[in-house]
């Protein structure tokens, strides 16, 4: 099964869904992490160069990415070796950071292993390094060769970080998708897991070819991130968690909201921190989409339809004083 991500004549990418790996034709330099090194030396890394970095946002950083340079540099890697990215979003991003730069740009294979590499981070191009407390502040799009995605990886992934991706794949069926939201409803969706991340992946690639360089539609994929990520920094939750319950919050008078809560609460979301409204006001009015007119955010008006529609911030008060008090 093969899908062609094509911004332009020039950018294209070729995404393989469960299909073998092949590469034959020239230098290849694996980088991971030492979680995926210890579960796949043995297996899928045998025999094969590898660089391995500790795992975690951390190795977002100019650190890793001077340690990947560093090594390309000392073992005189020259511009027609292939960099593949084998792991969750954080080593994808950081790889194609790399790659976007070394050389002023090599070429780039992605093997992601997370769920959420597989239906988001992997698709699209965008890459990023966190620098100065800053999540994603440097970084560039730049798309690879190919992105290689088997569902088999997901076997020894840890089931917290499986649900994680799972909040970006109900994300998705929340904003175009009816039958993937219903999936998840009747908790159908491991059984049709091929099916529904397949779907993910598709929408994403519609997504970024009607605007490959965010300057406005792609935004919808930010549904439930902007409280989403303030949750995420404050509270310590996973990314898919976060979102999720950015979703609940600005959902919360929707005709879908008492499914969604119900999903949401299956994938036992706990959260029994007492939430600091003006601590999330802060980081929210920080926010890039905060404008002087208010806060631009997605809304979901029924499963499948959703426009961009501009909040005050007494209105970002309102829906955390619902949330808190329901
Ligand atoms: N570039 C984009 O468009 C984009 C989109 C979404 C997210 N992201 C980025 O992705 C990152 C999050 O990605 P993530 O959730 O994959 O986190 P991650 O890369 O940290 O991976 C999560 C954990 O799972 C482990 N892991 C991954 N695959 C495994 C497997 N098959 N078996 C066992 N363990 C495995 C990793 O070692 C890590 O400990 C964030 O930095 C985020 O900014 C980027």
């Amino acid at each position: 099964m093969k899908y062609t991500l094509n911004l332009s004549k020039q950018l294209k990418t070729v995404i393989h869904i469960n299909e073998d790996i092949i590469l034959n034709d020239n230098h290849y330099i694996y980088i991971t992490d030492q979680n995926l090194y210890g579960l796949y030396k043995d297996s899928f890394l045998q025999d094969k160069e590898v660089i391995c970095l500790p795992p975690g946002e951390e190795s977002k950083s100019f650190d890793s990415y001077l340690t990947i340079v560093s090594y390309l540099i000392e073992h005189h890697v020259s511009k027609d070796c292939c960099l593949v990215g084998f792991g969750g979003g954080v080593i994808l991003d950081l790889v194609s950071f790399v790659a976007s730069t070394y050389k002023r740009g090599i070429g780039l294979i992605l093997i992601p292993t997370s769920s959420l590499a597989m239906v988001d981070a992997s698709i699209g191009g965008k890459n990023g390094l966190n620098y100065n407390n800053l999540k994603n502040v440097i970084g560039s799009i730049y798309l690879p060769k190919d992105i290689y995605i088997n569902l088999d990886f997901l076997k020894t992934l840890p089931n917290d970080e499986f649900i994680s991706g799972l909040g970006e794949i109900l994300k998705i069926g929340l904003l175009f998708d009816e039958e993937i939201f219903s999936l998840f409803y009747q908790n159908k969706y491991l059984e049709n897991l091929d099916k529904i991340i397949i779907k993910a992946i598709k929408y994403k690639i519609d997504v970024v070819k009607k605007d490959p360089f965010e300057t406005g539609y792609r935004r919808c994929l930010n549904f439930g991130h902007t409280f989403g990520h303030a949750f995420e920094r404050l509270y310590g939750l996973k990314h898919g968690y976060s979102v999720m319950i950015g979703m609940l919050i600005i959902s919360k008078n929707k005709p879908y909201y008492q499914s969604l809560k119900k999903i949401v609460n299956s994938f036992d979301v706990s959260f029994n921190q007492s939430i600091d409204i003006d601590q999330v006001l802060n980081l929210i009015e920080n926010d890039k989409k905060f404008t002087k007119e208010g806060l631009i955010i997605v809304d979901v008006e029924s499963v499948g339809h959703f426009s961009f529609k501009t909040i005050t911030k007494q209105d970002i008060k309102q829906y955390l004083e619902d949330f808190i008090n329901e």
